[in-house]
Formats: structure tokens, C-alpha cells, sequence
């Protein structure tokens, strides 16, 4: 497995699961401005991050997609978490995040994690760090 975390973040509560999630799975990790399309060919098992922006991904992370939407990346898989409130009526960059995912190709390994935060700038709540175990199952 060469696996890739791929991440974007205002306040860095979503960098810091995604480095967590790196650290557990040996991964590489970019923040979303740094990927260079040219070499996620590189990789076969992809974690995308992004904090929830109006009940939808960042917008460095739909930038990334529309990049990415020349590509065909069947037979690579991927998984996905974000960062969001807790709520019904919160939304969830992480559920627009696979559904690119599935139209690029890319198999979704297992269901998106969100990961809750307390306030706009985070922190993130008490034990939510702990989700980050879920992605083990990817190795
Ligand atoms: C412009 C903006 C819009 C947001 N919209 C939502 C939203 O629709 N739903 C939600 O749960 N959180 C929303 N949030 C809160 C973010 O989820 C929160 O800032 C993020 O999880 C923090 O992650 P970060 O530290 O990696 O930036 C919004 C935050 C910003 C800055």
C-alpha cells in the first residue's frame, strides 16, 4: 500500500487529523494547494480531509477535483473524513467529497468519518482524535 492523506484547512483542526491519520497509516501528506495532479499516480489508497464549508468542501478542495476530473483513477482506493459541527443541519464536505470521488473513478473503501468541532476555529471535541483509528482499516 503507498497511501496518500490529502488535506485542506483553515484553522487546523482538519490538519491535525490528517496528520494523525498519516502518522497511523505511514502516509504521505500534502496540504490541498501543494498536490501535484502529475504524481498521485504514484499512490493507490487516497484519505481526503476538508473542514465543512456551507454544508459543503472547502474551496481549495473543489479546486483540487476540478484539477483531478481529466484523470482516470479506477482501481484506486480512497476514503474520507471532515471536520463539521455536530447537528442534523450541519452538512458534510466528506459525503460531496466521495460522490466526486465515485464519479473519478476511485473506490470508496469505507464510510466517512466527521470528526465534530466545538467552535468555528475548533478545537476539536473531547476524544474525537481517537476516530482517527477507523482509517487503520485502509492498511
Ligand atoms: C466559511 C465557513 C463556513 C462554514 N460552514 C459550515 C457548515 O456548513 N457546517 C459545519 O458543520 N461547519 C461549518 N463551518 C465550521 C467548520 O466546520 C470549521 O471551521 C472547521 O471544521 C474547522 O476546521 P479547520 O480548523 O481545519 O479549518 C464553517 C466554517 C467557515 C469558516
Amino acid at each position: 500500500m503507498k497511501a496518500v492523506v490529502i488535506y485542506d484547512t483553515k484553522y487546523g483542526n482538519t490538519e491535525q487529523v490528517a496528520k494523525d491519520i498519516a502518522r497511523l497509516l505511514g502516509a504521505d501528506i500534502y496540504k490541498v494547494t501543494g498536490v501535484k495532479v502529475s504524481k498521485l499516480d504514484n499512490y493507490n489508497t487516497f484519505i481526503f480531509g476538508s473542514p465543512t464549508h456551507k454544508w459543503n468542501m472547502s474551496s481549495g478542495m473543489k479546486e483540487l477535483f476540478k484539477k483531478m476530473s481529466g484523470g482516470d483513477f479506477t482501481g484506486k482506493k480512497a476514503a474520507v473524513f471532515d471536520t463539521k459541527f455536530k447537528g442534523r443541519f450541519a452538512g458534510s464536505a466528506a459525503k460531496k467529497i466521495e460522490n466526486d470521488l465515485k464519479r473519478l473513478g476511485f473506490t470508496v473503501a469505507m464510510h466517512y468519518v466527521s470528526f465534530y468541532v466545538t467552535g468555528m476555529e475548533g478545537p476539536l471535541a473531547e476524544g474525537e482524535i481517537e476516530k482517527s483509528k477507523t482509517f487503520v482499516a485502509l492498511k
